[in-house]
């Protein structure tokens, strides 16, 4: 599924601050940039990915260590965007398994997050499941709660 068959496209690491510029141009361009930023972002425990097309940053996720009282060992995905013109070609799916390797690797029993309705086919496409019911997010938007389970033998 979902590789994409042009090799300019590749996957790093990269720091918070690319992280969160591409974020607020296509989460939420017409807030101000606090409106994109999660609790965590800035810790060093936390990894922001960068899809880059030929040097181009085109897509963006990070994963954060879970701060949720009981959560127990889960990691939290959030801010996964692609560009509008490079939607569909496998890229969402190549950062989700960059967060879901680097979550397996912490060591994490499950990969958890907050999904806005749209994207909830996406999420379920890639292995993650509904928890609870839906809920409004502070934009008013609809969301659910998802969680994928992560097996520490397949990395
Ligand atoms: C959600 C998003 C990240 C997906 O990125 P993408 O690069 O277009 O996704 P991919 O091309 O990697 O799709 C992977 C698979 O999921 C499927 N998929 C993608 N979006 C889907 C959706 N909304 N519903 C159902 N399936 C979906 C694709 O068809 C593909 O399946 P295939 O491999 O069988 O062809 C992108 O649409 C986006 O940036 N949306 C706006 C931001 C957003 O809502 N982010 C969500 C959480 S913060």
């Amino acid at each position: 599924m979902g590789a994409p068959d042009d090799p300019g496209y590749s996957i790093e690491q990269i720091d918070v601050a690319r992280a969160l510029t591409l974020r607020h141009a296509l989460l939420n361009p017409a807030g101000p940039g606090t409106s994109v930023v999660h609790a965590g972002d800035h810790d060093s425990a936390s990894m922001h990915f960068g899809a880059y097309r030929n040097d181009v940053l085109i897509g963006v996720a990070t994963l954060i260590p879970a701060q949720v009282p009981g959560a127990g060992s889960s990691v939290e995905v959030t801010g996964v965007a692609v560009e509008h013109g490079h939607r569909g070609r496998g890229i969402g799916h190549l950062l989700l398994d960059a967060c879901i390797a680097a979550a397996t690797d912490s060591g994490a029993a499950s990969l958890t997050a907050a999904v806005p309705a749209l994207a909830h086919g996406f999420f379920r496409h890639e292995g993650f499941g509904r928890v609870g019911d839906p809920y409004e997010a502070v934009d008013g938007t609809p969301h659910y709660r998802m969680a994928r389970p992560l097996d520490p033998d397949s990395e």
